[in-house]
């Protein structure tokens, strides 16, 4: 098995269908103290409060230890290089937990290391949030199988695990974004070649409401994310009309689910209101970040 956790795609879809069950029992207390006397290091160049604490809890629960490092601490890259860093890092803990900017960085980190890298979020994916996020919608639906799941917004890293994560555990993904704000096209293709032996749909649609047609759940995330602030201006002129409002929720089925990995800037991707709404997913998907990040851990470890 990979030792490391990079990409939705390091795992085939069985292991990701088995690894919904695993969460499940990881969440009803079956788990051993796999992390005891080991020591995590988390690697963190941009902030963060659902993956940090949720890490954190996750690694405690297991009986291990963490070692938070934030960019001030460790300057990746401008105090000394990736390759340092991770060398160095090899020869006290017993796994990393990186966010990082980019995504080469992490595979620097798996090149210098011995010990499981996990992605909690690069330029490229957040597997992480996608993987608590299905494990969301099937506690929701108790299926995959012809649920229309329709992302709203931009094609970034979020939208790249969660169209990769669709295909292989079979669900219908389409979604709604600007051209120039589509997800990765080496990632789609990818994507559309696991979508067509597990016979589910994948789509890209312009027209967010021509989109969101037959929706069960509607998803979005931020349209400015982390190291992308001096684009904001045009941005936000770009996306306005990808939000997810009253308006937009009316066209889709009678009874869709709103989901959002958060933070969320309210006003902006989403209407005021609707995160804390009764049709919002959003504090299971933050609370099952950890369920499914202990179940990862629980599952490199063992
Ligand atoms: N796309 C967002 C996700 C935040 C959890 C970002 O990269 O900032």
């Amino acid at each position: 098995m990979n030792k490391n956790f990079l990409s939705i795609d390091d795992w085939d879809n069985k292991t990701h269908k088995e690894f919904l069950y695993l969460t499940n029992e990881i969440k009803e207390g079956k788990y051993n103290k796999v992390l005891s006397n080991k020591n995590i290091s988390l690697v963190f160049e941009k902030a963060s409060l659902r993956t940090r604490v949720s890490f954190e809890v996750g690694i405690k629960k297991l009986g291990g230890n963490t070692i938070y490092l934030n960019n001030d601490d460790i300057g990746l890259g401008k105090r000394e290089s990736v390759t340092h860093i991770a060398k160095n890092l090899n020869r006290w803990v017993d796994g990393i937990v990186a966010r990082v900017y980019l995504h080469s960085t992490l595979i620097n980190f798996t090149q210098n290391t011995d010990v499981p890298v996990i992605n909690a979020l690069s330029d490229l994916e957040h597997p992480c949030q996608a993987l608590a996020d299905m494990y969301t919608i099937y506690n929701q639906f108790s299926k995959f199988q012809d649920l229309n799941f329709v992302y709203v917004g931009d094609g970034n890293n979020i939208a790249a695990s969660l169209s990769l994560i669709a295909s292989k555990l079979g669900l219908n993904f389409t979604y709604s974004s600007p051209k120039k704000y589509q997800i990765p096209t080496a990632i789609f293709n990818k994507a559309k070649d696991i979508a067509s032996i597990s016979e589910s749909q994948m789509n890209w649609i312009e027209n967010p409401e021509n989109a969101v047609k037959n929706a069960d759940v509607i998803y979005t995330d931020k349209w400015v994310s982390m190291g992308m602030e001096n684009e904001e201006k045009i941005r936000l002129s770009d996306f306005k009309d990808y939000q997810i409002n009253k308006k937009l929720i009316s066209k889709a089925n009678k009874e869709v689910l709103i989901m959002h990995d958060m933070p969320a800037k309210e006003g902006e991707e989403i209407e005021f209101g609707v995160i804390d709404s009764d049709i919002s997913l959003a504090y299971e998907q933050a609370e099952n970040r950890l369920h499914s990040q202990t179940a990862l851990l629980h599952k490199l470890f063992s």
